[in-house]
């Protein structure tokens, strides 16, 4: 009976490998195999445009991610598992450069190094920002096509509304009319429903025009009192590898994914000043390389470190920076690694007159969680989320101008927080609009060694006026009457009791969101500036092209996320044009 089992599983074991569209690495890959497209970083954007392209069953795929793949990680399926469940080896070690408006602090920069990227290990919070951010991409790059009301029809096709986790009624926490239901990915509300915290939010809303309720955050007008969103899918993190690249998926003949495989530069295909740059180059920290030619196009969704790291070390950059490195520029562009643009976020909380809850039974939540999918371990990181504009006499705005891209946009999003040990509550303030840009640069010519970060916060004015605006807004949220029972101190440090303390507490413990874009950023055809068309053809090059958070020219007034899944189903939809 038993050795029938071993048999068995044996058989099936054989069955899948010879099925197998996941190649472990580079010496496992078919060598005499042809793709049409070859994706490079299979993070949240390369799943997307993978599993579109190969739609068509005459389009060929080759997916290449540096890191393992996530099938069967137990430790990204858990939502609660973020941040401290998740495995070292799940991410790339990246810190930044020190950060002089940090007071020199350098700070750890993570990103996803497994299929899936980003989307694999992150927060998982889904917000697609305001559309005048979308409208401004429309403008930078004098295409319409990036309009919000063009994208909506893409956002539908991604997404797949989930309800809560649990099944709980949801009537009136979200608007069905903006939410897709046949897409990809999975988003839903958390497993818990209103709490008495989120109960008086609520309450406060009703009484102040400044902080009203608003139904859906994803409806491209996000201000006001939200609750928040997740990639959650039946209790499990839905990343871009899950929602996009399920077995039905993997399984298609068409496509191949090559994982723990390092890419390491882009190569000209044929004479070099035919500017054609299909080949890809991988390989390993022995020095071994291997290259694989795409037939028609080649397009990096290595993300906003990974692209331009790999565009300087083919030589696409500044000519004068690559020399000093001892690297051929075979292509200028100026632009490439500069314009990084992320949000700072800082913290202000006071202490309550509600007692701590007693800690969550983890053993007990585990076992819920192996028998249906719910309880404490499929919450949100939080329930609800405050959008707000800096008020227009404020000392940022008067002295700096209104950064945003509209009057729906947001300047600052505040994660409201409460239920902390110590019988606290209060929130993360959010820059969303910062005027700070930073750079990616290389450290060497060596592609194993890390890339250099430098977020570059709070170098401009603005920034550092507008984050305390934010804190300023949040202890007004908490002003309200509606808190006075609950409240036993304020939200310290408090903006308006002297500015040194405040500024030296915002520059020792502003942290990063994660949210960095720009370093590959579209602009218009013919532009000065930028690094791809609005069409995301790398200028002045053929067969290259780059899909991810890089292109995005302006942080958007959210999470990155589904700004990014927005963005891949355009790019699968102009990249199949081309194919
Ligand atoms: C810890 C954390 C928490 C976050 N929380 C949230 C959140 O709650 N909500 C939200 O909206 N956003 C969040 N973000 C941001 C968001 O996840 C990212 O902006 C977005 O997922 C980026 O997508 P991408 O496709 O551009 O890059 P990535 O997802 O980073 O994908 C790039 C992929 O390319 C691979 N790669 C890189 N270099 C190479 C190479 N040389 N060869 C081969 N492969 C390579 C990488 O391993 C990776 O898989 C968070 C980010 C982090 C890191
Ligand atoms: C990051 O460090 C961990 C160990 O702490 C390691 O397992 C992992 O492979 C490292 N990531 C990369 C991309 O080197
Ligand atoms: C869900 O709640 C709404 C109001 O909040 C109510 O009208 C509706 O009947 C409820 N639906 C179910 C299935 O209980
Ligand atoms: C899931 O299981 C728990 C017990 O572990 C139970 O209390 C709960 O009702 C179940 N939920 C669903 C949606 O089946
Ligand atoms: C990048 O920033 C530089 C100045 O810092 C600017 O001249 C250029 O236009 C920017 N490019 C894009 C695409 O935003």
């Amino acid at each position: 009976m038993k050795s029938f089992a071993i048999l068995l599983s044996f058989l099936l074991l054989s069955v899948q490998l010879a099925n197998a569209a996941v190649y472990q690495n580079l010496a496992a890959l078919p060598s005499n195999e042809q793709y049409d497209v070859i994706i490079v970083g299979g993070g949240t954007a390369g799943p997307v445009i993978a599993s579109r392209l190969t739609e068509n069953p005459r389009t060929t795929v080759l997916l290449i991610e540096a890191g393992p793949d996530d099938d069967g990680a137990v430790d990204l399926q858990i939502p609660a598992n973020y941040p401290a469940g998740i495995e070292r080896k799940h991410y790339w070690n990246y810190t930044t450069t020190p950060q002089s408006g940090l007071n020199g602090r350098a700070i750890t920069y993570d990103r996803g190094h497994v299929l899936g990227g980003c989307s694999s290990i992150n927060g998982m919070v889904y917000t697609r920002g305001a559309g005048d951010d979308y409208d401004r991409w429309a403008k930078v790059t004098g295409d319409n096509g990036w309009r919000w009301n063009s994208l909506f029809p893409l956002i539908k096709r991604h997404e797949r509304w989930s309800g809560a986790v649990g099944g709980r009624n949801v009537t009136g926490q979200y608007d069905p009319a903006v939410h897709g239901y046949e897409g990809y990915s999975k988003v839903a509300l958390p497993w818990s429903g209103p709490n008495a915290f989120d109960n008086l939010c609520l309450e406060q809303a009703k009484t102040r025009s400044e902080f009203p309720y608003n139904r859906d955050p994803n409806s491209g007008k996000p201000l006001g009192l939200t609750w928040a969103q997740s990639t959650f899918g039946g209790g499990e993190r839905n990343s871009a590898s899950k929602g996009y690249l399920p077995a039905s998926v993997r399984s298609r003949a068409n496509l191949n994914i090559l994982v723990n495989s390092h890419v390491t530069r882009v190569l000209s295909t044929g004479k070099a000043s035919n500017k054609d740059f299909r080949t890809v180059e991988i390989g390993t920290t022995d020095g071994a390389r291997k290259t694989v030619t795409a037939k028609t196009e080649v397009v990096l969704s290595a993300g906003s470190i990974g692209t331009p790291q790999i565009l300087l070390l083919s030589g696409i950059g500044n000519k004068a920076e690559l020399k000093a490195l001892g690297i051929d520029a075979v292509h200028e562009l100026n632009d490439v690694g500069k314009n990084l643009s992320d949000h700072i976020a800082t913290v202000a909380f006071g202490t309550t007159t509600v007692p701590d809850a007693p800690p969550v039974d983890r053993a007990a939540a585990l076992l819920q969680w192996n028998q249906n999918r719910t309880g404490p371990l499929t919450e949100a990181v939080g329930h609800q989320i405050l959008w707000t504009r800096l008020p227009k006499d404020s000392e940022a705005i008067r002295t700096y101008g209104d950064p945003s891209a509209g009057s729906n946009a947001p300047h600052i999003e505040i994660a409201l927080m409460n239920g902390l040990p110590g019988q606290l509550y209060g929130g993360a303030a959010v820059l969303l609009t910062p005027q700070s840009r930073g750079s990616v640069t290389l450290a060497s010519s060596d592609p194993f060694t890390a890339p250099l970060i430098n977020l570059n916060f709070l170098t401009h004015p603005f920034d550092f006026a507008a984050l305390k605006e934010g804190v300023r807004a949040m202890k007004r949220f908490y002003a309200s009457p509606v808190f006075s029972s609950y409240i036993a101190t304020p939200i310290g440090p408090d903006p308006d009791a002297g500015d040194a303390a405040f500024e030296d507490f915002t520059r020792n413990v502003g942290i990063t969101t994660l949210h960095a874009v720009g370093t590959a950023a579209m602009s218009a055809k013919g532009a000065k500036g930028g690094v791809v068309d609005p069409d995301l053809k790398v200028k002045g090059l053929k067969g290259l092209s780059i899909a991810d958070a890089s292109v995005i020219p302006y942080v958007p007034t959210g999470h990155s996320m589904a700004p990014v899944y927005i963005l891949a189903e355009r790019a699968s939809d102009l990249i199949r044009s081309r194919c």
